[in-house]
């Protein structure tokens, strides 16, 4: 049922698209549907992720005491700053940042609490954030979902979530990761 009903949603929201259409929408944002200024939206870019090399984006800054002697690397804690591009391609359009923290938190498996936030620089939601926060099991392939906990700027009032996607791992200092954002938030 519920199924259903998000799918006549997006239906009537594509129907309506042109007449709601705001200056966010743009090929990675897209509108799902609108009621008043609440607004539900689907944000599908790729996370470029450099785990090693001289341009790297993630940085192990934190080891505790029981790091070394841990399968899982348990309290190591990395700060990452991503760049998100539109394509898979590094050097397509940039459209922002994934920066924050990840914390090796979980002593049976691999697994971070991820803590972060999306950072656009992107024309029609240049400077708006998107926080992400919770339970990121490191996988060498499949999906997993974090939880989208808030927003500024044009994203205010943000709850949903996000898909990661590790299915596109390319290289062993290099990981591609799909995101999907399913959101809704306040337009003001
Ligand atoms: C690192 O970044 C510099 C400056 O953008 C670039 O010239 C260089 O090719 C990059 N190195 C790698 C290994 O991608
Ligand atoms: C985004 O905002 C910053 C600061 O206001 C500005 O310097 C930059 O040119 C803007 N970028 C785009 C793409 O609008
Ligand atoms: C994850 O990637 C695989 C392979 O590209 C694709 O088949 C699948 O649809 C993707 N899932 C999501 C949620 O994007």
């Amino acid at each position: 049922m519920a199924k259903l009903i998000f799918l006549i949603l997006m239906v009537i929201s594509s129907l309506s698209i042109p007449i709601y259409a705001t200056k966010t929408e743009e090929s990675w944002f897209q509108i799902i549907s609108n009621h008043g200024n609440e607004k539900t939206a689907k944000l599908h870019f790729y996370l470029q992720n450099l785990v090693g090399g001289e341009n790297k984006t993630v940085y192990e800054v934190v080891r505790g005491s029981i790091t070394s002697n841990s399968l899982f690397s348990f309290g190591s804690i990395v700060v990452l700053d991503n760049l998100i591009t539109v394509e898979p391609d590094m050097k397509s359009e940039p459209i922002g940042r994934l920066q924050g923290v990840a914390t090796s938190a979980d002593l049976k498996t691999t697994a971070v609490d991820l803590n972060a936030y999306f950072y656009f620089t992107s024309g029609g939601v240049n400077g708006s954030t998107i926080s992400i926060s919770g339970r990121n099991p490191v996988v060498k392939n499949g999906e997993i979902e974090l939880p989208i906990v808030g927003g500024t700027g044009m994203f205010r009032f943000a709850r949903g979530y996000a898909i990661k996607n590790y299915t596109s791992i390319v290289e062993n200092e290099y990981l591609l990761v799909e995101c999907t954002i399913y959101m809704t938030y306040m337009d003001n």
